[in-house]
């Protein structure tokens, strides 16, 4: 008999059926007991009539502790009361693996104990709903590039020098010099995009980030697309059309998903492109007018977001900031050249940057300009100035965090949950 998954049993109703998964809770009133069993696509109710006629290798029921793996045969049968619509009447109960003393018991435990043992957090409905979730994102963002003839391209984690900034890189011992892990793939993608036209690369960055924010990790996956004679507001529109793409796929395809996770899906339902664009300058106008002045040149914190984001029901971009808060490849506006044509992507209900992003610098004068401005090492980014020697062309390019998408669309606290094993200031551990 083929095992069936509990996403699927619902088209198995009236079918003998093998299922095989964890306990997570068994009770019993009277003669009739109930085991309730993940299975990693979902939980199902099982019923047993005659419990001590079916479990075959167990001298106790008491023995169906709580992550216990079972195999179960059984009739699948319609109840409309089922959170999946469907249960099992049980035939055959086996145990296949004891649990005594599983220490994540479904009460509330504090953040560090369930990060402590987030080897076995993850098997909570909640925690792989979201890691569900996290799959499908990574799958939508794929196909949604592989579909529009993007060409997948890896730039190296192992790097000689900063992408964004020297003051969060991660050093390693290389051999007898010092390497640092990347920031981001961006200088590298822009060397493939000359050679292969549209690339992305999906991969993990390191960051050292000394902020313990519910936003920051210090290993985070970043997609980072990158597109030759691309300018700015072309990319601005790439962006709206994937992060559309994906909610519409985690919509789709994860409604099972988001329920589990309680998720208010109409808060979803309206991310469809496009999405609306202010100007930084724009923006402090709306931010002053809030209560929240900032003045010309200085950097937005998570409340200057949240309340920005606060105004829109989807994504905005806010573009145009001030040069002197961006990094050094970003192409001033040739209309206004104390401001660079880049846009952050701030997501709704204080979720803050999803995506950063930008024109780049192609012209080999101004880049040399910037980095002298800078203090960047030209020895080490010799190969990066080539790229503007050697038939240099408008391009563009955004990178967008994993985590930080995915903690919005599931509505979460913190982005560790969203991550089978998060990274930050305090923990890399287990
Ligand atoms: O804005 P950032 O720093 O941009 C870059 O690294 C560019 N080189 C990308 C590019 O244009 N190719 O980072 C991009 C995104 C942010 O918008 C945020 O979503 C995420 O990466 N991010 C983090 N996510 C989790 N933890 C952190 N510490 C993050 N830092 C950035
Ligand atoms: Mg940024």
């Amino acid at each position: 008999m083929e095992m069936v998954f509990v996403n699927q049993a619902r088209e198995h109703v009236g079918e003998e059926i093998t299922m095989a998964g964890w306990v997570t809770h068994y009770r019993s009133s009277g003669k009739i007991h109930f085991v309730i069993v993940r299975d990693g696509t979902g939980v199902m109710q099982c019923v047993v009539k005659n419990p001590l006629a079916i479990l075959k290798n167990l001298d106790a029921w008491d023995g169906l502790t709580q992550e216990t793996a079972v195999r179960i045969r059984g009739t699948v049968h319609a109840d409309p009361r089922a959170p999946i619509g469907v249960e099992l009447e049980a035939e055959e109960v086996v145990v296949v693996g004891p649990s005594e003393g599983y220490p994540v018991a479904p009460k509330e435990h504090g953040v560090d104990f369930l990060m402590d043992h987030r080897h076995l957090w993850i098997r909570s409905p909640r925690q792989a709903a979201i890691l569900r979730i996290r799959a499908a994102v990574i799958h939508a963002t794929r196909d949604f590039l592989d579909s529009h003839g993007f060409v997948v391209a890896d730039p190296p984690i192992i790097t000689p020098a900063a992408a964004e900034g020297s003051t969060t890189l991660f050093p390693i011992d290389y051999f007898d010099d010092t390497a640092f892990l990347s920031q981001s793939g961006q200088l590298y993608m822009e060397a493939l995009a000359m050679a292969l036209g549209r690339v992305y690369s999906f991969g993990p960055t390191f960051r050292a980030e000394k902020s313990k924010t519910r936003r920051h990790l210090t290993e985070f996956w970043m997609v980072e697309p990158e597109l030759a004679f691309c300018e700015f507001e072309e990319n601005l529109v790439w962006q709206e059309q994937l992060v559309s793409h994906i909610v519409q796929h985690v919509l789709a395809t994860c409604a099972d998903e988001l329920h589990t996770i309680e998720r208010d899906i109409s808060r979803l339902e309206t991310i469809v492109a496009p999405f609306p664009r202010i100007t930084y300058d724009e923006a402090l106008a709306r931010l002053a007018e809030a209560g929240l002045p900032l003045d010309w040149g200085e950097d937005m914190g998570a409340p200057h977001e949240t309340a920005l984001a606060g105004m829109f029901d989807r994504p905005v971009f806010v573009t145009h900031f001030p040069v002197s808060l961006k990094a050094f490849y970003m192409q001033p506006d040739p209309a206004r050249p104390d401001v660079a044509l880049a846009a952050d992507l701030l997501a709704p209900e204080g979720y803050g940057e999803i995506i950063g992003g930008s024109e780049r610098i192609h012209d080999l004068g101004l880049l040399l300009q910037r980095m002298d401005e800078h203090h960047l090492d030209l020895a080490v980014y010799g190969w990066y100035i080539d790229l503007r020697r050697f038939g240099s062309v408008p391009h563009s390019g955004f990178g967008m965090g994993l985590e930080r998408i995915v903690a919005w669309i599931c509505g979460l606290d913190h982005v560790r949950e969203t991550i089978p094993f998060a990274r930050t200031l305090n923990r890399v551990w287990p």
